[in-house]
């Protein structure tokens, strides 16, 4: 095997440090290379700057074997791996910003020399690589150049790294080589495909759960709206039904991957990827509707009331706020005129949960973490995510007794 002195740009965020980590445990001599100078600070102290399950330790290791993190871009002149896993956002009109992946890829091209293997890593735009692979053709030729898009689950990214078959695409047999011979150090095995099949497998993935979550909030709020306690037919729907394997139940989809990862599919196909958008209407919608449900909950108008929400984080057992509906929540039911208290067992500038349960008029449980699954609430509440509820099935015994 080739030596592999690997550069992570992008290196402390939630995707490059658990892969800078893998990297590092499986052999390679690794730097990540972050802007955020405080984040690689964490990182040097054998901190995680965010929840990664076992991440401490293993990052800990993992410094003891060499890795290290800096802000100094110059620390690229002795790589001969460079993987890009800068965030990929889209703009306010729901479209791609290529521009920062294209200046941040220009910034770096200096340090390419012939026989580097240039790995991107981030979830791109369709036809972003024929783009980078293009501009690299003319300006670096020699160099190689593969998309291996992650694709593990945020906070579970390094049981995920180790399990989950690693897609490795390239436009030639050198890069695709170079690549798959990198991830077989850390993936149980490697799917091929072409840059463009590889950028729409990752979308479609996400774009494929945000429709799932979409539609079962869609039924949700059909049933709520009619005065149907939802989660009896969600029971009647997927009781010994195999055809309903799989059938999601509501809760707030959100986070910096299903969204913006559905819309940049919409852009790619002109704005007419209708499912899509209508996901987008759908679980964006949400937050609003359950706010107005409390209302129906409390029997009253919100003004001058007191608002608990129970979660700000964008999933259960997570500290990551980014995009999180929660924040839409709170704005929704200050508009109304409710005064909001709310608590988060991950984020330091939380209420006391007592206080909010107890000063609370009423409550909505926002992010079903685990830290609230005992709790006995006994005032107005909307859980749609239905933590408190206890089955109604009404079964009873048919042929079979
Ligand atoms: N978060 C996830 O679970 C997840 C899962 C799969 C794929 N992705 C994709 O991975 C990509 C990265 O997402 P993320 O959640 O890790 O984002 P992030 O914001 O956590 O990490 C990006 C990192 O890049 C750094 N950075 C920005 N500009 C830089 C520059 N010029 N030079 C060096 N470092 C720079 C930032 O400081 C940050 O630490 C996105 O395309 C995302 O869609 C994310």
């Amino acid at each position: 095997m080739k030596e592999r002195n690997v550069v992570v740009i992008g290196g402390c965020g939630h995707v490059g440090l658990p892969l800078g980590v893998a990297f590092s445990l499986a052999g390679h001599d690794t730097t990540l290379v972050d802007i955020s100078e405080k984040a690689v600070k964490e990182v040097n102290s054998g901190r995680f700057p965010f929840l990664e399950r076992g991440g401490d330790e293993l990052l800990q290791k993992a410094l003891g074997q060499g890795l290290k993190a800096t802000t100094d871009a110059k620390v690229c002149s002795d790589a001969n791996v460079f993987v890009f896993v800068i965030g990929t956002p889209v703009d306010e009109h729901l479209n791609p910003k290529l521009s920062d992946v294209v200046r941040i890829f220009d910034y770096y091209r200096e340090f390419f020399s012939p026989g580097d293997l240039v790995v991107m890593r981030s979830t791109l735009f369709p036809g972003t690589m024929e783009h980078l692979h293009q501009r690299l053709a003319a300006s670096n030729p020699g160099v190689h150049l593969a998309f291996c898009p992650e694709r593990v689950s945020q906070g579970y990214a390094l049981e995920e790294i180790e399990s989950l078959p690693q897609v490795v695409s390239s436009f030639d047999d050198d890069s695709f080589d170079d690549a798959r011979e990198l991830f077989s150090t850390i993936a149980p095995s490697i799917i091929k495909l072409t840059p463009l099949e590889a950028e729409l497998t990752k979308l479609m993935a996400n774009s494929w759960r945000y429709l799932e979550f979409a539609i079962a909030n869609q039924f949700y709020m059909i049933a709520e709206k009619s005065g149907v306690d939802f989660f009896r037919l969600y029971e009647a729907i997927t009781h010994d039904y195999p055809r309903a394997k799989g059938y999601k139940s509501p809760g707030f989809a959100a986070g910096p991957c299903l969204f913006k990862d559905t819309m940049q599919l919409a852009s790619y196909f002109d704005h007419q990827f209708y499912l899509g958008h209508s996901a987008m209407l759908v679980n964006e919608g949400l937050a609003s509707f359950v706010v107005e449900k409390l209302e129906n909950e409390v029997g009253d108008k919100l003004w001058g009331k007191k608002v608990g929400l129970l979660g700000m984080a964008f999933k259960a057992n997570n500290d990551d706020i980014r995009e999180s509906l929660s924040y839409k929540v709170k704005k929704s039911a200050e508009f109304k005129g409710a005064e909001v208290l709310w608590h988060d067992p991950y984020l330091e500038d939380s209420v006391a949960l007592n206080d909010v349960l107890s000063q609370s008029d009423a409550i909505i449980v926002c992010t079903p973490h685990r830290d609230y699954k005992d709790l006995k609430i006994n005032k107005p509440m909307v859980d749609v995510w239905a933590m408190y509820r206890e089955s109604t099935l009404e079964l009873l015994p048919g042929k079979a007794g």
